[in-house]
């Protein structure tokens, strides 16, 4: 598959009469850090529920690491080294944040696997050191004893990502990781959250409404519209396309000649 960590070729996903993703084909180098903007209702998360398992396509193949995963449960694709965080942060309310960071770390590969690994003893040395090391990458140290239903918005988006890689994930997906975030706090967790994720070694694919994040943040965009990508370059390129300004970021109002540019 070209050197690719992630190929996904000809996707689709209907619902009813609904197509909610068509003929979708991207490769994803190791490494990169790919943006995914799109107005609401234009595919952003049914494209990664697919590629996590939580969707089964109705048509076409994705292979992560040269493995055809298309349709495995999304538990399976967990395992294998996709991770991903929702739109709300998914922490256990009543834990403190170690004790948060420590469950992960022990059940070792995510959220997805709770129940099947519910055996796992949450408080080896292993975990307790990972889970540690993990507080400290995501600079959220000094919040450890604190419950997680206390903590401010931002930090516990930060504890949500740090539990998602804690079963060392080679690509990661994050469905808007700053929504919910005030526009003065986005750039500080997004500079935590990617530095964390390049020290890592992770391939990350962010949805994200903000384009000077997008801008800040991404190597590559890719531009959903009507369930299918109408741009994917450069975010310089993609944020400068007549059709993305006038569909997507609404720097340009919409115009016919956006429609057949
Ligand atoms: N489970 C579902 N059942 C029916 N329609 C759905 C379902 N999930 C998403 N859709 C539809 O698919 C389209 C894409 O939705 P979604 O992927 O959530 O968009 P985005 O994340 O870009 O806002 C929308 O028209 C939405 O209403
Ligand atoms: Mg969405």
């Amino acid at each position: 598959m070209s050197g690719a960590i992630l190929s996904v070729r000809d996707l689709e996903k209907t619902f009813g009469s609904v197509v909610a993703a068509r003929d979708i084909s991207i490769d994803v180098p190791p490494l990169q850090t790919v943006g995914i903007i799109g107005a609401n209702g234009a595919g952003k998360t049914t494209f990664v529920n697919m590629i996590t398992g939580h969707l089964r396509p109705s048509k076409g193949t994705i292979h992560f690491e040269d493995r055809d995963i298309t349709g495995l449960p999304s538990r399976t694709i967990t395992r294998l080294g996709i991770s991903r965080s929702f739109q709300v942060a998914q922490v256990f309310p009543s834990l403190t944040v170690i004790e948060n960071m420590r469950a992960a770390a022990a059940i070792g590969r995510g959220k997805d696997s709770v129940i099947a690994q519910a055996m796992t003893p949450l408080d080896s040395p292993q975990a307790r050191s990972e889970a540690d090391a993990a507080v400290d990458l995501f600079q959220i140290a000094r919040y450890r004893d604190a419950r997680a239903a206390t903590l401010p918005q931002g930090v516990r988006k930060l504890l949500d990502i740090a539990m998602a890689v804690a079963g060392h994930p080679r690509v990661l997906l994050l469905d808007e990781p700053t929504s919910g975030i005030s526009i003065e706090e986005k750039f500080g967790l997004m500079d935590v959250v990617m530095s964390a994720l390049k020290t890592r070694k992770i391939t990350v694919l962010f949805v994200e409404h903000d384009m000077e994040i997008v801008g800040r943040f991404a190597d590559r965009v890719l531009a959903f519209y009507d369930g299918t990508v109408i741009a994917d370059e450069k975010p310089q390129t993609v944020l400068a396309n007549p059709k993305v300004q006038a569909f997507i970021s609404g720097t340009k109002p919409l115009n016919e000649d956006a429609l057949h540019a």
